[in-house]
């Protein structure tokens, strides 16, 4: 009696070991699961060059990603953005255009490839991509296809021209398609947030999504495009939009902020430095955009901040939250694996200004004493209790990480 009992509960126990088994193997064993562990790295052609994408331009690209030390700092994915396709052939298959790229899609991931670097392209879940080419809608799978014999590793999935399609359900099946295809390919939604896909984007398989327009090359402020449709943003009406929004983002799925701007001319290198420092706090996907082969030195300085990148990067994958707002001064906090806080002091007034964030506001008890490191100085700032106050000048930071 009391060992058939035993026996029984020994069954039952083997049972649902083997299921679990069984149900994570499932899960694991996908082509897309593991992806985007940190939030993705690397470079795309749309904010500088939009429609002008050519192989050359790319290879160039790949090449300076290399030389430029933006591999070493953790870049590794080379993006083509919209314009690279032209049209269908008979069987659907979608066309690169001829003229630039006269050997083929396959040729520039090869090379890609042979740097050791990630190859990237774009494509649309409506009829046309928002340039007027052909979109994906009825050829997912024959195109996740194409894209994994080319050796694609990224693909950025745009929403215009999907008229009364279903965001979710349209996402869902791209990511089907590129799972069927056997190549773990990144899925980047990018549907500005319309449908709320930090709700939806995770559970479709989405490795980011966009929850904003597109970025402008401004500090701030939100601008109509020429159709009177809303809107483009500038960095802080990005951030304002992100801020809600970190709860919902972890390894393998991240709020995408959009891509970078630094070094495009639009705003001063201070502005760039806070950009650049704000999308780490944010635990964004940094994807420069900006024309890599000719960057001054203050601009390449900015893209390969290891220490920033480090809080970019971090294992824990917690997205920052602002955790204080005065007016136009603001404290963003970002929790760090080994317990410490990565810490931004924000300004975004006409004026220099000192701005503090206590250790109340950063979850720890004001009585700690903590060590104190400027990510952009460089530099250790000394033991400090209760709350780390400094200057900040207009549209400018101060970055610190603030370690118990
Ligand atoms: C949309 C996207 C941009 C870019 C363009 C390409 O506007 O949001 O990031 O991909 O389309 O046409």
């Amino acid at each position: 009696m009391q060992t058939g009992r035993v026996v029984s509960t020994t069954f039952i126990f083997a049972c649902l070991l083997l299921f679990i088994t069984v149900l994570s193997a499932q899960e694991n064993s996908v082509p897309s699961a593991n992806l985007a562990l940190t939030p993705p790295m690397g470079w795309n052609s749309w904010n500088k060059f939009a429609c002008n994408v050519s192989e050359d331009l790319i290879k160039g690209m790949a090449d300076t990603v290399v030389k430029s030390g933006m591999k070493d700092a953790g870049y590794v994915y080379v993006n083509i953005d919209d314009c690279w396709q032209v049209s269908r052939d008979a069987n659907g298959n979608i066309v690169a255009d001829p003229q630039h790229f006269p050997h083929g899609m396959k040729a520039v991931g090869d090379y890609i490839h042979s740097l050791g670097l990630k190859f990237g392209v774009y494509s649309d879940a409506g009829s046309k991509t928002c340039a007027g080419r052909p979109g994906g809608l009825g050829h997912e799978y024959q195109d996740a296809i194409q894209y994994a014999a080319w050796g694609v590793d990224y693909l950025k999935y745009d929403w215009c021209n999907t008229t009364t399609q279903d965001a979710k359900a349209s996402y869902a099946n791209i990511r089907a398609a590129l799972d069927a295809s056997g190549r773990p390919i990144v899925l980047s939604i990018c549907e500005w947030g319309k449908s709320q896909p930090w709700l939806w984007g995770k559970e479709v398989g989405g490795n980011l999504w966009r929850a904003t327009g597109d970025i402008n090359d401004r500090w701030g402020g939100q601008e109509k495009w020429k159709d009177g449709s809303c809107c483009s943003n500038g960095v802080t009406a990005i951030i304002d939009q992100e801020a809600p929004l970190y709860s919902y983002a972890g390894p393998g799925h991240w709020n995408d902020p959009d891509m970078l701007e630094v070094g495009n001319g639009g705003m001063t290198d201070v502005e760039y430095r806070s950009h650049f420092s704000l999308w780490a706090i944010l635990a964004a996907p940094l994807i420069a955009g900006n024309d890599l082969r000719n960057m001054r030195p203050e601009i390449s300085d900015i893209l390969t901040n290891k220490e920033v990148i480090a809080v970019d990067q971090d294992a824990l994958g917690r997205q920052g939250e602002r955790v204080a707002k005065n007016g136009d001064l603001e404290v963003w906090a970002k929790q760090l694996k080994d317990g410490s806080r990565a810490v931004v002091l924000l300004n975004r007034g006409a004026a220099e200004q000192q701005v503090s964030a206590s250790w109340q506001d950063l979850g720890y008890p004001n009585s700690l004493s903590a060590s104190v490191r400027d990510l952009w100085q460089h530099k250790d700032l000394g033991q400090v209790t209760g709350k780390f106050s400094a200057a900040v000048a207009s549209h400018s930071v101060v970055m610190v990480t603030v370690k118990p």
